[in-house]
């Protein structure tokens, strides 16, 4: 099978090549998107997400951008930050786990229904392994669920990211699923808002 070894060398680097532990270290409860940006993708999970469905938020923080008023099932969030995963009022369980130390999630197969990383891919440098395990872990016919904007931390971001522009960093996230198998085709939501900051998210669902 490919994997992240298919792409130009220096894809993945990044200015700051130390240990993600190290620049995660200190909590962040920040959002990292405008608040009419954060109102769409909860709109889109709304639509996109099972309820009562177990659901996992890859790269998570102290918000997961869930539709308050619907239930959900379990909802494990993995990220960095034990304070900020802490914080998280929608988490059932809470995992430190570093995706560039470690791409295999630390979950049984067939655990959820939906997989989403919200504004956060820029920062793999191993994402088709991390797809291959998400594809792992997500239960025949659920979603994975790739929300995107255009700010970022710009020393830890792939370089990639730095110099593609938006339209082809869309198609990148679509050959991370192609690359990793185990997935339908992707597709593309636009929910952008106006004036506000841009969203794009892509998906694709779990091969039955
Ligand atoms: C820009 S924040 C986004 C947080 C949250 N998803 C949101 O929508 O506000 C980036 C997040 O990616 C997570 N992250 C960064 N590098 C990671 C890694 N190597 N493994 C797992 N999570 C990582 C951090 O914990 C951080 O919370």
């Amino acid at each position: 099978m490919a994997d992240d070894s298919a792409f130009a060398p220096g894809f993945f680097a990044r200015q700051d090549e130390s240990d993600d532990r190290d620049f995660y270290a200190a909590p962040r409860l920040v959002v990292h998107i405008d608040d009419a940006t954060i109102s769409a993708l909860t709109a889109a999970y709304r639509e996109l997400l099972p309820r009562d469905g177990d659901l996992l938020d890859l790269m998570s923080s102290w918000v997961s951008h869930l539709p308050a008023d619907v239930e959900y099932g379990r909802v494990a969030v993995l990220g960095m930050n034990a304070q900020e995963l802490a914080a998280n009022p929608r988490a059932s369980d809470r995992v430190v786990h570093d995706l560039n130390a470690e791409p295999e999630l630390p979950f049984e197969p067939d655990s959820f229904d939906a997989v989403v990383n919200a504004v956060s891919i820029q920062y793999l440098t191993r994402p088709v392994e991390v797809f291959r395990s998400v594809a792992r872990v997500l239960r025949p016919g659920g979603i994975h669920a790739v929300a995107m904007s255009h700010r970022c931390f710009p020393t830890t971001a792939v370089r990639a990211w730095h110099v593609l522009p938006p339209r082809e960093r869309i198609d990148v996230v679509g050959t991370y699923f192609r690359e990793a198998g185990g997935y339908e085709d992707p597709e593309v939501l636009d929910r952008s808002p106006q004036g506000a900051d841009p969203l794009w998210i892509v998906t694709a669902r779990r091969t039955t």
